[in-house]
């Protein structure tokens, strides 16, 4: 949710943090601005609208050897170019870009303009070009004027500063808002994530909460916020290829992500499926079989898509380990006084490992001395971190504003998870057997439902233009249709509801009729029959159907119908989603709408 990107060395600033802005876009992109440091003084372009925008406004002769951008997310203030980050103080010395939020910026603004300072934008952002302004042209140096300013600021942040007088180095730091430094040679880079910087270098330092760090064309030194104290850095590397961050010949990096699934699904099997002992080899869990089999409960918390793979996650191993499970919105969990209990082991989804709220669902559940396990795709991130142990996704970086390979990625990674819980427990070696060689059979099946694209395309170009749809599913089928739902509505901006099929009939019935179709999630399960009942009382409405399952329906019971292979019945869900995603693209595309970039969302909500 907003990207920042800092360059300093030999090269001229500004090509490199439009080239890095482009590359973080999906980040947020409502404004646009990048300042760089010049002879006499910051050269600054910013407005509204997305980096093309903003490149054409750059000249030739922007010239700079050191430079900050940002592409943003509005939070404070609407979308316009004065809102639009750089943010400089009145004698144009100091300009800051900034992800997060600052909660006490009205007082501080007030305090600051009764000081005489001249405010331009509506932005909390601006308070700290001011507040830092004020200490440097005090003489104090950049680093210990940021510092002071960070302490007078209550909030979140991940910022980089420029200083007109000190153009030799930018001032960098983090509170809940990532930062990650990027060493090349004889040049640094910051970002606010590696895809700005993987085309410089692959040798990468996350900073931690509460760090600074001033970076400089050889170098860079890190220290404490709270009182300088110099941490030790240790660099790693990033192992993604510059290549997953281009759509690939593909139209958008939505559809490119979900052909990219049976391949991110091997990745994600890969060395982990334990075919000889019927289980799944998950070191990193840290958690020998005697802990794994005292856990009496397991809590898993997530956001959006994330939550609901954490749904379809709890149901895998409440089935294959039979230990209670349940999933439970990140973002309302940290608000509530959670009770934490010591026999349940905590699970936390998150692609980017950086959402605030599941962030502080961690923490807070640490505080209180919980254990908590991270599924997270991003290596290094903060949530990753934080976390006692877990699984990587491996599912390669996401780009699209809506997740399909890493929701993915995450049900296959319970699915892991179940059967190791399991095989400590009571799953037998003959079921585990059996969950092995359908986790093997994932990747070929996904290949299988991504060649009938173009009758999905058809199905969804016949249905987008309705004014809303329903989904439906029943246990297993439901988290699917919770997923299914999200992704229509968050591409194609279609009205989507989702219901347990169970639950039609308490209410949501009275909604259907001819211009309600609903997609209805029926695995040919236990509970089939139930389901078709429930079709037959949508058909009765004369709603119209589409099924995803196993079994060509009645079609009086469904208009119309995808089908996927079958797998076993508990991994049956993954699979039954990945239609309802391409489903949701073609909807998108049939409509016109900005597939990467829907309105109004961005990836990773490092905001609360
Ligand atoms: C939906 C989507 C969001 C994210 C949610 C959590 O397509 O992308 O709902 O799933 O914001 O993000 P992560 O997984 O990065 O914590």
């Amino acid at each position: 949710m907003c990207g920042i990107v800092a360059y300093i060395g030999p090269r001229d600033a500004a090509p490199i943090l439009l080239e890095g802005l482009q590359r973080l876009e999906y980040r947020g992109y409502d404004s646009a601005g990048v300042a760089v440091a010049a002879k006499g003084g910051l050269k600054v372009r910013k407005s509204k609208g997305r980096v093309g925008e903003l490149a054409a406004l750059v000249p030739a002769r922007f010239t700079g050897k050191a430079g900050i951008g940002h592409t943003r997310w509005a939070t404070h203030g609407e979308p316009s170019d004065a809102n639009s980050h750089p943010h400089l103080d009145g004698a144009e010395r100091i300009a800051v870009v900034h992800n997060g939020i600052i909660e006490n910026a009205d007082e501080l603004r007030a305090k600051l303009i009764a000081d005489g300072c001249v405010f331009t934008s509506e932005t909390d952002t601006e308070v700290l070009a001011h507040l830092i302004a004020g200490l440097a042209t005090e003489g104090v140096e950049l680093e210990d004027a940021v510092r002071a300013a960070l302490k007078r600021v209550v909030g979140t942040y991940g910022i980089a500063v420029l200083d007109a007088e000190q153009p030799d180095r930018i001032v960098v730091a983090r509170n809940g808002s990532p930062i990650v430094l990027g060493i090349g040679e004889k040049e640094m880079f910051a970002a606010s994530d590696v895809s700005a910087l993987v085309r410089y270098t692959r040798q990468v330092v996350h900073l931690d909460d509460g760090e600074l760090a001033t970076v400089r064309a050889d170098g860079f030194n890190t220290f404490t916020q709270e009182d300088a104290r110099a941490t030790a850095k240790q660099p790693s590397t990033v192992d993604w290829e510059e290549s997953s961050y281009d759509t690939g010949g593909h139209a958008h990096f939505l559809l490119k992500e979900i052909h990219e699934q049976p391949t991110s699904v091997e990745r994600t099997l890969s060395g982990r499926v334990d075919e000889r002992f019927s289980t799944a080899h998950l070191g990193g869990l840290n958690m020998d079989a005697r802990e794994a089999r005292a856990f009496t409960r397991v809590k898993i918390l997530g956001c959006g898509s994330a939550y609901y793979s954490g749904e379809l996650g709890a149901q895998l191993i409440e089935e294959l380990a039979r230990i209670p499970a349940h999933a439970e919105p990140a973002s309302e969990f940290r608000y509530r006084n959670p009770v934490i209990e010591a026999d349940t082991l905590y699970i936390a989804v998150s692609q980017s490992g950086e959402t605030y709220d599941t962030l502080a669902a961690v923490q807070e559940i640490k505080r209180k001395g919980g254990r908590v396990l991270g599924v997270v795709n991003t290596v290094g991130s903060a949530i990753a971190r934080e976390c006692d142990g877990g699984m990587y996704l491996h599912a390669g970086p996401e780009i699209s504003v809506a997740s399909t390979k890493a929701f993915t990625s995450t049900s296959i990674a319970f699915a892991l998870i179940a059967l190791h819980l399991g095989r400590v427990r009571d799953l037998s070696p003959a079921d585990g057997r059996r969950i092995c060689a359908g986790l093997k059979a994932i990747p070929d099946q996904i290949r299988e439902i991504l060649a009938q694209e173009k009758e999905i395309a058809e199905l969804a170009g016949k249905y987008a233009d309705h004014p809303g749809m329903m989904f439906v599913g029943r246990v297993r089928g439901w988290p699917v249709a919770r997923e299914g739902a999200q992704k229509l509505k968050e591409v194609s901006y279609v009205h989507a509801e989702a219901y347990p099929a169970s639950e039609l009939k308490h209410g949501p019935l009275a909604l259907i009729g001819p211009d309600l179709p609903t997609v209805a999630v029926v695995p040919d399960d236990e509970l089939l029959e139930k389901n078709l009942t429930t079709l037959g009382e949508i058909r009765a409405r004369r709603g119209p159907v589409l099924m995803v399952g196993h079994t060509r329906p009645d079609p009086k019971l469904a208009e119309d119908a995808i089908l996927v292979p079958r797998n076993e019945p508990e991994l049956d869900p993954i699979l039954l989603g990945i239609p309802l995603q391409l489903f949701a693209y073609y909807a998108a595309v049939a409509l016109e709408r900005d597939v990467d970039k829907p309105r109004n969302l961005a990836k990773s909500v490092t905001v609360e």
